[in-house]
């Protein structure tokens, strides 16, 4: 039976309305909004990663806006209550399938990055680290960049600091995961090759470590300096509260460290046991530029009653930086491999100095600072006393 006329004209004009509707997402394309899935912990005790990323977050946009080439910028948070890696392959699924963003980005921890490589590889979405710190992260899918720092390119230049100042007999301690690994097999390396000694090396779990007996053991080596990586945070706090009680520092023992261990958002917590501790490192807080003055003040007025900002959050600064500047070359488009070569080669006047990202491992390249503690106002800050230029991460 044929379809009453009526009923006919009904289901061109539903055809038509649908031919529309498919015609919409084209031609409204330029106007829609960019999304990026911004993965980090929120809560557990890696709770200030997630919020220094999204402090330094809306800095940027603050300064630079919240749009880019006609688009609106978006940006969902997902919580991975870290470390839990499984959880943050989860999210990244979802934020791919359901939410559908152009864009991955933070990731405060290794495991949770190394994770998520996969889920960026096969769905072919750019995938931004804002910290996420060993050398082999970046090697997991031609999608990822880092624009925060690794742990080789930091600690290398910490033990040439550390052989030029005649230091000879050293303990190194780390945290006992991927970075911690990579920053205790960079300093050796290079602290033995200029003719220092590693008398012990010890390394501490990442979660919840004790660290009583540990600085027991640096004390009863006798090193000259111990050096250290352990992540952001609280257990730097921990470990210089027993190293003070302990007596280390009275023995004439001195730390050395990656500058994850004063993380201007910790340093003040940490109190005036750190005054003197030399740590190398990408940022601090009292880097002098124009660069670093804006971020400051854009952190201070959108992020009211969150303290100093940290590495992470300027990291999510020029992590939103390096996205805005993809899209922009590439007339509003996010297409994952016109990003990609976006990224490569690109330069950025960070707020730690200027910043470069490798083209051949999408690493990025920057100036190492050797810093210490003192008292500036009295404020605790990582003073910046000597610096070594366009390090790469020598890791790989
Ligand atoms: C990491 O898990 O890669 C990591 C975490 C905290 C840091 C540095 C690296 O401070």
């Amino acid at each position: 039976m044929k379809p009453a006329p009526l009923l006919r004209a009904a289901a061109v004009l539903a055809a038509a309305t649908l031919s529309t509707v498919a015609l919409l997402p084209a031609a409204a394309g330029a106007a829609e909004p960019v999304k990026i899935g911004l993965i980090a912990p929120f809560s557990g005790s890696f709770a200030d990663y997630g919020k220094q990323m999204e402090g330094g977050i809306k800095a940027y946009q603050k300064v630079h806006g919240d749009s880019v080439a006609g688009r609106k910028v978006t940006v969902i948070l997902k919580d991975t209550t870290g470390p839990v890696p499984e959880v943050a392959k989860r999210l990244a699924q979802e934020l791919v399938v359901r939410d559908k963003v152009d864009i991955l980005a933070g990731f405060g921890l290794t495991p949770e990055a190394l994770a998520v490589a996969p889920v960026a590889d096969q769905a072919r979405k750019p995938m931004v680290i804002m910290n996420a710190a060993s050398s082999v992260i970046t090697t997991k899918s031609s999608y990822i960049t880092r624009v925060s720092m690794t742990l080789p390119q930091v600690s290398a230049p910490m033990a040439a600091w550390a052989v030029k100042n005649k230091l000879r007999k050293v303990v190194t301690l780390v945290a006992d995961y991927a970075p911690g690994i990579d920053a205790e097999t960079a300093f050796k390396t290079n602290f033995i090759g200029g003719g220092g000694q590693v008398v012990e090396s010890i390394r501490v779990p990442l979660r919840n470590p004790e660290f009583a007996p540990f600085i027991q053991r640096i004390k009863d080596a006798r090193p000259e300096a111990v050096f250290l990586f352990l992540p952001a945070g609280e257990q730097g706090v921990a470990f210089m509260k027993g190293f003070r009680e302990r007596g280390l520092a009275d023995a004439g023992i001195r730390v050395i460290a990656t500058g994850d261990l004063t993380d201007d958002h910790v340093l003040p917590a940490m109190g005036d046991a750190t005054l003197g501790v030399i740590t190398s490192f990408h940022y601090s807080m009292a880097h002098d530029s124009p660069e670093n003055k804006a971020f400051l003040k854009a952190f201070a007025e959108t992020n009211p009653g969150a303290g100093r900002p940290n590495f992470m959050a300027v990291a999510a600064y020029d992590g939103m930086a390096a996205i805005y500047e993809a899209i922009r070359r590439n007339g509003g488009s996010t297409d994952a491999d016109k990003m990609m070569a976006a990224f490569k080669g690109m330069k950025l006047a960070s707020p730690r100095g200027p910043i470069y990202i490798d083209p051949a491992t999408r690493d990025v390249v920057q100036t190492v600072y050797i810093r210490r503690v003192e008292k500036v106002g009295g404020e605790l800050q990582n003073v910046e006393f000597d610096k070594f230029p366009e390090v790469k991460d020598s890791g790989k």
